[in-house]
């Protein structure tokens, strides 16, 4: 075996079960600074495997049967109520999507009304948020790419996306250190930036630098993964308007009962 800590490191986590999917490119540089910071090996491992817990496991309950999903899926495949029967169902799984999960019927179809119509979408740090797309008011051909940290999700999720007759996909990216360079009409950013932050603290302003659409939707959770409120919407609200300040960005806020949510015009790639 390599005696470079860094190796040593990222074969230590690619060999654990929670987080042996995650992206090469974030292993990477959680490890490198967590040896940096600790006095040993083990240390550094421990404190990697928490900060991804922080990021990614702990909004998933458990290791999650993607294969057999795409094939219930696929099993009711042109069915459109059994086929967002098996969504709801799943989007239960993942922290983010279950909370969404009161205000699907409206979020989508209120969020595009104040849009243009849209082709091409990027969802970055998708979670499970592609089973959301039976909900998006979107026209037949348009092109959904969705990223996150985990290849098992993104290969389930692009293995939705064109089951359920879009262009597109899903891709294993850590979308901080390696943003897609993919222009769009239309970013998805959804409680993704408080998320990041854990991980950097210039997280926010990076991600909103490397939009390259003229529209993008970014939200924030207006409750802890505890549950507990702590004023999250008035503390978002203002973080929000200080990241944006001075991008010459159109902000439209618009308040859901779970979530806080921003339609920018940013005149990006238009
Ligand atoms: C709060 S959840 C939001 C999920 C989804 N956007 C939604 O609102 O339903 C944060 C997501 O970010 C992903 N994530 C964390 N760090 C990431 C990174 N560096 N690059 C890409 N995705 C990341 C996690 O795996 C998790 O799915």
């Amino acid at each position: 075996m390599s005696d470079d800590p860094l190796k040593k490191l990222i074969a230590a986590i690619r060999a654990s079960q929670n987080y042996g999917a995650v992206s090469q490119t974030l292993i990477e540089s959680v490890g490198l600074s967590e040896l940096n910071k600790r006095s040993s090996l083990k240390e550094a491992i421990k404190s990697t495997k928490n900060k991804l817990h922080q990021v990614g496991g702990a909004y998933l309950d458990q290791s999650l049967p993607y294969g057999q999903w795409i094939d219930k899926l696929r099993a009711v495949q042109g069915d459109s109520s059994r086929v967002q029967a098996l969504c709801l169902e799943y989007m239960e799984k993942h922290a983010s999507t279950r909370e969404r999960l009161p205000i699907l019927e409206t979020f989508y179809p209120t969020l595009f009304h104040l849009l243009p119509p849209i082709r091409r979408i990027i969802d970055l740090a998708c979670g499970l948020n592609p089973l959301a797309l039976p909900w998006m008011p979107l026209p037949a051909g348009a092109s959904y790419r969705a990223y996150d940290i985990y290849g098992d999700m993104t290969d389930f999720a692009g293995g939705f996306i064109h089951l359920w007759g879009m262009d597109g996909g899903g891709f294993c990216r850590d979308i901080l250190n390696d943003p897609p360079p993919d222009e769009a009409d239309l970013t998805l950013l959804l409680k993704a930036i408080p998320c990041l932050e854990q991980i950097s603290k210039d997280a926010g302003k990076r991600l909103l630098d490397s939009i390259r659409s003229p529209w993008l939707i970014v939200s924030f959770p207006i409750t802890s993964l505890g549950g507990r409120e702590k004023g999250m919407r008035t503390h978002y609200e203002a973080h929000f308007e200080t990241l944006t300040a001075g991008r010459g960005w159109v902000l439209q806020k618009v308040s859901f009962t779970t979530e806080l949510v921003f339609v920018v015009r940013t005149n990006d790639g238009a």
